[in-house]
């Protein structure tokens, strides 16, 4: 169960892998929203929803910090989703979403790590 557990977790990593090479790529170029961001999105969640279930650990869950990394998870996926509707329309992605989309990422790892 614990290797099960370790196996999900690099899952997860690789999913906020995806999410923020796809970002930092686009960062230091045309600064578009692109779809691998949100695959990333999309197996950080996933598996992170799996991780935030108590199996493979003996460790105590903080459900205060889980809930905290949902919601800046669904507010990434609400900047995704209207920066690329924007993106769409008018050709370019608005500034200040993209840039958050990065922000909210690391924000995430920030309370990933140093939230103990
Ligand atoms: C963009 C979104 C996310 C990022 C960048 C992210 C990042 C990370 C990182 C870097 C770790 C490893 C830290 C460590 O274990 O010390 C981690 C672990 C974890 N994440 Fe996330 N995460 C995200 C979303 C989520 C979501 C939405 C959930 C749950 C609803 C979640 C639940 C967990 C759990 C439970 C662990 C600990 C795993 C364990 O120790 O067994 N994550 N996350």
């Amino acid at each position: 169960m614990e290797t099960l557990r370790g196996i999900v977790l690099v899952i997860h990593l690789v999913g906020f892998a995806t999410l923020f090479g796809a970002w930092a790529v686009e960062a230091v170029g045309a600064r578009r929203i692109t779809r691998v961001m949100s695959y990333g999105l999309l197996i950080a969640g996933v598996a992170g929803l799996a991780l935030a279930a108590p199996w493979g650990t003996d460790h105590d869950m903080n459900y205060t910090k889980i809930a905290v990394k949902l919601v800046v998870l669904l507010a990434i996926g609400a900047f995704l989703g209207i920066g690329s509707a924007r993106q769409k329309r008018s050709g370019s992605a608005p500034a200040p979403l993209f840039w958050l989309i990065g922000l909210a990422t690391v924000a995430n790892v920030a309370v990933a790590v140093l939230w103990r």
